[in-house]
């Protein structure tokens, strides 16, 4: 009996399914959530064994969603996306140190107004005459959809974050920001079918991970909220990808270094402002110890990485989150190659004990054999080239002052 009144529960159920109009399906309750609880309704009903007397109408209501109602069968994979179209993207967080670099080479790609740059800070006026700017402040779910929708936003580069000294000086903002503002991505990707690109970083591993080198899956117990942070989005990343399809991928860069935009306040920024400091007094003061090693990367590296896995056909990528690796030096390496140009260069130490700890705690090379083998990842700057490229930068600029 009570096998039967449980088949005629779901049987209505399926029939209250079945009749609601087409108008009726809104944003909360679309085509595809229907399709699963019908779904799953037909199953219920067909497995349900003789006297078994399963709890259908429980089975059918705990059926779990995203809190924000992707469905588990949806299928993600940057459906709105032609290979002949360019994608419309979105980068949040775009005014720090990488964001500008990278609008420029999507724009130089997929033309200007394809690329938007958005962040809570006010953009200097270059950067907003050289192409759409928009204020987004990633803790504002309404308004991150409303931008999404608004402009057709197909691919999603989520650069906004604390970085890992910051971070470590402001932990329940860093909370904030790195993980709430990664839930609202999340969402808002899942549900739009959006390609996710999100960074991770070499802060993402601990004292207990191999460190020379260290391999894409291993131990990750990181000790910054930071790099707690940055493992949580690499895991739900994956996790939206397997549960709900959701195209996410992931890089783990090394320290970034760049000549025109200045880091965020993380541990290796020592490795930008040297190259700041020797230009300007021929002096620099490093709050790491000398035989500190930490992997790191040119910022054109890192970019052209960034688009490359972005890029690359979903079936060529064996996993959602890899490292990737081009140099890996000390202070003290990095000195000696400044001074081959700049032997009066001197550089001094006054230790900083956070951000020593932290790099103590962090890989000194990465293993990105993975990278390479699965969408042909190849670093062109070595630390030569590095040094070069950064001493012509701001070469080029001390002569530009002196003409003007
Ligand atoms: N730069 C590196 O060496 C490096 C290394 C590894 C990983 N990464 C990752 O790359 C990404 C970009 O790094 P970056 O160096 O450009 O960082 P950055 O600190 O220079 O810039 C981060 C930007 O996020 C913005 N932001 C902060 N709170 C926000 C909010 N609530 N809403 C919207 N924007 C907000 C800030 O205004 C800032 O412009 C980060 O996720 C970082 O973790 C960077």
């Amino acid at each position: 009996m009570q096998h039967c009144r449980l088949i005629s529960q779901a049987s209505a159920q399926r029939r209250r399914l079945r009749v609601i109009p087409r108008t009726q399906i809104t944003a909360g309750i679309s085509m595809p959530v229907l399709r699963t609880l019908s779904k799953v309704a037909r199953q219920a009903l067909l497995s349900t064994p003789g006297c078994g007397c399963q709890p259908l109408t429980v089975a059918v209501r705990n059926i779990s969603f995203s809190p924000r109602q992707v469905t588990s069968d949806a299928s993600f994979h940057s459906v709105s996306f032609s290979e002949t179209d360019h994608p419309k993207v979105l980068i949040t967080g775009g005014l720090g140190q990488l964001g500008v670099g990278l609008a420029k080479l999507l724009r130089k790609r997929y033309g200007k107004n394809n690329v938007i740059l958005s962040d809570i800070r006010k953009p200097p006026s270059n950067v907003f005459h050289s192409g759409p700017f928009i204020y987004s402040d990633i803790l504002d779910y309404k308004n991150l959809r409303e931008i999404v929708v608004n402009n057709r936003i197909t691919w999603l580069v989520h650069y906004s974050a604390l970085l890992s000294a910051v971070g470590e000086a402001n932990v329940s903002l860093a909370r904030s920001v790195n993980i709430t503002g990664l839930h609202n991505i999340l969402d808002i990707a899942a549900e739009h079918g959006l390609r996710l690109f999100v960074p991770s970083t070499i802060g993402a591993f601990g004292p207990t991970s191999p460190r020379n080198p260290t391999p894409d899956l291993c131990v990750q117990r990181p000790r910054t909220i930071y790099g707690v942070s940055k493992v949580h989005a690499e895991l739900m990343g994956e996790y939206y990808h397997h549960r709900y399809g959701l195209d996410f991928r992931c890089l783990r860069y090394p320290g970034i270094i760049s000549a025109d935009s200045m880091p965020g306040g993380g541990t290796t920024d020592y490795a930008v402002q040297i190259f700041h400091d020797a230009i300007k007094t021929g002096k620099f003061e490093c709050n790491l110890k000398p035989d500190t090693r930490l992997p790191m990367m040119y910022i054109d590296d890192c970019l052209r990485a960034t688009l490359e896995v972005m890029e690359a056909p979903a079936d060529s990528l064996s996993m959602r989150t890899y490292n990737i690796n081009a140099m890996s030096f000390t202070p003290d390496e990095l000195a000696q190659e400044l001074r081959k140009q700049m032997p009066e260069l001197q550089v001094t130490y006054d230790v900083d004990p956070v951000r020593q700890t932290i790099a103590d705690s962090w890989p000194m090379n990465f293993d990105d054999s993975n990278a390479r083998r699965d969408w042909g990842w190849k670093h062109d700057y070595d630390l030569p080239e590095l040094v070069q490229t950064m001493l012509n930068y701001f070469g080029a600029e001390t002569r530009m002052a002196h003409i003007n």
